[in-house]
């Protein structure tokens, strides 16, 4: 019956602590995307209405480029505006998104990053 040699053992330990190394590099940078994550969720949730790009109009949404982070969450959480807000548009059929109060910071940063036109 054959061991496993202590050599071998120690180069698994190694390129597993490489592995490592290289996954949490992976995720730093992945972390620090904030806007990155802000426009995937944006795409997946809002383009239903707004446009892709957000500077501009949607097929029932207004541009949203520039918004601020109190703006964002009154609308997504409760389809309201903060207080004192003038609203771009009169109309209410915009649909609150609870389900996203986890992504509120993204989808500001990548709002706030997208200049309005
Ligand atoms: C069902 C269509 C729809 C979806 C989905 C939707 N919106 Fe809206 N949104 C609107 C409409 C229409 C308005 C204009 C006010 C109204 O009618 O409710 C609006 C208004 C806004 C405003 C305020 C604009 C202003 O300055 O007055 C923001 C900010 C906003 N939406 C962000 C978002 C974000 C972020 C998402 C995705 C998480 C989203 N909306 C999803 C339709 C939608």
């Amino acid at each position: 019956m054959q061991t496993t040699r202590p050599g071998a053992l120690r180069c698994g330990v190694l390129a597993a602590a490489g592995t490592l190394a290289a996954l949490l590099a992976a995720c730093g940078q992945h972390e620090s995307s904030s806007i990155e994550r802000g426009r995937r969720v944006y795409v997946a949730n809002c383009t239903v209405c707004h446009n892709t790009d957000p500077a501009l109009p949607g097929s029932i949404g207004p541009p949203v480029a520039g918004s601020e982070r109190a703006l964002v969450e009154a609308r997504v959480l409760r389809a309201e505006y903060p207080p004192g807000y003038t609203p771009k548009r009169s109309t209410r059929a915009m649909v609150a998104l609870p389900q996203l109060a986890g992504s509120i910071d993204d989808l500001a940063a990548y709002l706030a990053s997208v200049p309005p036109r």
